[in-house]
């Protein structure tokens, strides 16, 4: 059988990259498959969508106007639309867009394969985008190793409700894989010759678990076995909230030198009135005293964060409360977006009533001030030693290495083919705004 060509386009965040990953294994243990980078020779097409932000969710349905080109050329042609505007849509994906052949939610990708069969077999459209999450981990096909860096994912969904956030509605609640599993994966990762891992999911110190002995136990229960994993040299997570970092997880730092300097810890706004109104359940004071006790426990660490701009009711005042935290933390690094109102939300009932103009001034103000302070940092770290894990040939230089930092940068240097997928002790020499340069001290 003539292998079948598979695009997949994958919209929004880390998860969503996780998800579509899962969903190319499914669907190869399906068929005799191979990817493809373009649509137009694609016998399958996957979006895998975000409605987090506006455009997101905009982006798809342009797409989805296109590929219905495509489906009048070939009418073989199978478009199946996964994610959150899937699951938040659901059949109004089809009245939209008619051609599409299948619709799954992020809690029902795991049987993207069974809905395509059930397409052919019917004839017709299949939506399914239920909340199985029980289901869901124990149906996804065992990792791959590509690489030396892993994803695993520990829980799904959000139970905080942000007023803003369609992410509760769209993946469901908060939903814990239990230990033993998590566990299991991360040893067969690392027997496998994966060396770092970055712990997934929407909240992942909301993670809770049962012992052997039937207590329960918390991410840092949870970061303390993780560790324990032979072979596994470093662990990252991603995303985590202020809310649950408990001081018990800040002294997971001083245990585990494994534990990578670097938190990404969203905090959306430094004023209290606007954090208030967008439900997120702490004060800038409560935020800078996690920030400052983990400097305590990790002086190195790099902190980055997410912002929001632009939230209804935002004044000059509230926005300065912003850029005087941004001042008193010293981000390394945000992802800063633009408020849109999601539909269902709570913040949907409010005027959206900071103009357009203002908020992408704000925007702009704030994203200077952070990459200031990230260049800052990349600054100091010249003339440091550092140790990285080489990831493969540098973009720009196929001659050269390119490896991480433990804070997560590029660095670029000339050096063996061999080191690929090894860590390597390199010098900084050289600071750029997206990556760095360095010397490695071969071994002697
Ligand atoms: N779990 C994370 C946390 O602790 O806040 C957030 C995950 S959310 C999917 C990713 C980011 O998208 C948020 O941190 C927020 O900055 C942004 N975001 C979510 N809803 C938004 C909206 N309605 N408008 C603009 N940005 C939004
Ligand atoms: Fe969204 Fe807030 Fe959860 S931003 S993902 S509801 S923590």
């Amino acid at each position: 059988m003539k292998p079948q060509k598979l695009y997949i386009r994958t919209f929004g965040c880390q998860m969503n990259e996780y998800d579509s990953d899962k969903v190319a294994d499914l669907l190869r243990e399906s068929r005799p498959l191979e990817s493809t980078t373009s649509p137009d020779d694609a016998d399958l097409i996957v979006l895998n969508t975000c409605s987090v932000r506006e455009k997101a969710s905009e982006k798809v349905f342009s797409d989805l106007g296109r590929l219905r080109e495509l489906k009048l050329l070939r009418p073989g042609l199978r478009i199946a639309v996964g994610g959150c505007v899937a699951s938040q849509e659901g059949a109004q994906i089809l009245k939209r867009a008619p051609w599409v052949d299948v619709v799954f939610g992020p809690q029902t990708l795991h049987r993207v394969v069974d809905l395509l069969e059930r397409r052919e077999t019917s004839g017709t459209a299949q939506v399914d985008v239920s909340f199985p999450e029980i289901e869901k981990f124990d149906h996804l096909p065992p990792p791959r190793k590509e690489g030396p860096t892993a994803f695993v994912s520990i829980m799904e969904g959000c139970s905080k409700y942000c007023s803003f956030c369609v992410v509760p509605y769209t993946r469901g609640e908060e939903f814990s894989r239990p230990l033993g599993d998590i566990l299991a994966e991360v040893a067969s990762l690392a027997e496998s010759g994966v060396l770092e891992i970055t712990l997934l999911g929407q909240n992942v110190n909301a993670w809770q678990g049962i012992l052997d002995d039937g207590s329960p136990a918390d991410f840092a229960d949870l970061i303390d076995w993780v560790a324990e994993t032979p072979g596994l040299q470093r662990l990252r997570y991603t995303t985590s909230h202020p809310l649950e970092f408990s001081q018990r997880l800040i002294d997971a730092y001083r245990r585990h030198p494994m534990l990578v300097s670097q938190v990404h810890l969203p905090v959306q706004s430094g004023s209290d009135r606007i954090l208030a109104a967008m439900k997120r359940g702490y004060t800038t004071l409560e935020y800078k005293s996690i920030i400052r006790r983990l400097r305590e426990a990790r002086p190195d660490i790099s902190i980055s964060s997410d912002f929001i701009v632009g939230f209804p009711g935002e004044t000059e005042a509230d926005f300065a409360a912003t850029m005087k935290l941004i001042d008193d933390v010293r981000f390394d690094g945000s992802f800063s977006f633009l408020y849109s109102p999601r539909p269902g939300t709570p913040a949907a009932g409010l005027a959206d009533d900071v103009g357009h103009e203002t908020k992408l001034a704000r925007l702009q103000q704030l994203q200077a001030a952070t990459d200031a302070a990230a260049a800052q940092v990349s600054a100091a770290m010249v003339g440091t030693h550092q140790r990285v894990l080489v990831t493969g040939a540098a973009r720009k230089d196929s001659q050269e290495l390119a490896a991480r930092t433990d804070n997560n940068r590029v660095v670029n240097f000339p050096g063996p083919a061999d080191l690929i997928g090894r860590f390597a002790e390199v010098t900084i020499t050289e600071a750029f705004p997206h990556s760095l340069r360095g010397r490695w001290h071969a071994p002697s």
